[in-house]
């Protein structure tokens, strides 16, 4: 198996629910260690689309090749080499966060070794060590974000979807996120990320994805980007003029 230049490839991609188009036949491709990033209004499509490409909902038509397999028929294969941080950090209540961290561990076959050795490193880094051994139902909002984020990076998936990552992280454990992206992606882990946070989406991005009502209205560098706007016109002056009228 030859490296892939294009961990993901989406085309003429459609998602209905009902007779309502959510996703209205998009097509772009994600660089392997590339940060991409997916930037829109509330009901942009943004979290749909990670669900279709983590295969949590299927697509309506389209073309979705992940890691240069078929999401269509081998999400299986698919699944064991990606890691999802979803939007709602909904997991296991009644596990300990160390159980929470076995069990991801094996499900994804990282030797017990391995674990040992990860797991206190990832729950230092999110400052989770203390409470390694207290059930997840008592975690806070930003402590299962957190949680949820250490499982995925323990099984060392080739990408990475995020939606929301940054959400309800206090500024420490925010910036431990930030740095953590840049080093992964130099790695060659791909990132896939939808955020609301323009500053986050500028500096960290290889590409931006501006998305809307289904649609894409962009996707480029952020350089790029700004240079259609004005001179010197940041994200935020880019996002409100193409989704003008919008949010
Ligand atoms: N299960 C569902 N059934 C029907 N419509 C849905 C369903 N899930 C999402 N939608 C609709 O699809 C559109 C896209 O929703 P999606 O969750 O993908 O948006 P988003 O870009 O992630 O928004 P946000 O920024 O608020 O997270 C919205 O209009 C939403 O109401
Ligand atoms: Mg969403």
């Amino acid at each position: 198996m030859g490296e892939i230049n294009n961990v993901i490839e989406v085309k003429n991609l459609v998602k209905k629910y009902g007779a309502f188009d959510a996703v209205k036949n998009i097509s772009f491709e994600v660089k392997k260690g590339e940060i991409f990033t997916f930037l829109g209004p509330n009901g942009a499509g943004k979290t749909t689309t990670v669900k279709i490409l983590t295969g949590i909902l299927k697509h309506s038509s389209g073309n979705v090749k992940i890691l240069g397999l078929d999401a269509a028929g081998e999400m299986d294969d698919i699944k064991k080499r990606i890691g999802l941080v979803p939007d709602q950090p909904y997991i296991y209540p009644y596990l300990t966060a160390f159980e929470y961290m076995r069990m991801i561990g094996d499900v994804y076959g990282v030797c017990v070794e391995e674990q040992k050795k990860k797991i206190p490193e990832l729950f230092e880094m999110f400052d989770l060590e203390r409470r390694r051994g207290e059930i997840i139902d008592s975690f806070s909002h930003g402590m299962k974000q957190k949680l949820v984020i250490s499982g995925v990076l323990l099984h060392r998936p080739e990408i990475m979807f995020l939606d929301e990552p940054l959400v309800g992280l206090d500024p420490k454990s925010a910036r431990t996120v930030k740095d953590l992206f840049k080093k992964l992606a130099e790695n060659g882990t791909s990132i896939f990320m939808c955020t609301h946070v323009l500053e986050i989406a500028q500096k960290l991005s290889d590409r931006i994805c501006i998305i809307n009502g289904g649609e894409i209205l962009a996707l480029d560098t952020f350089e790029n980007l700004s240079k259609n706007v004005s001179v010197g016109a940041d994200l935020e002056a880019v996002y409100l003029n193409l989704t003008a009228g919008e949010n």
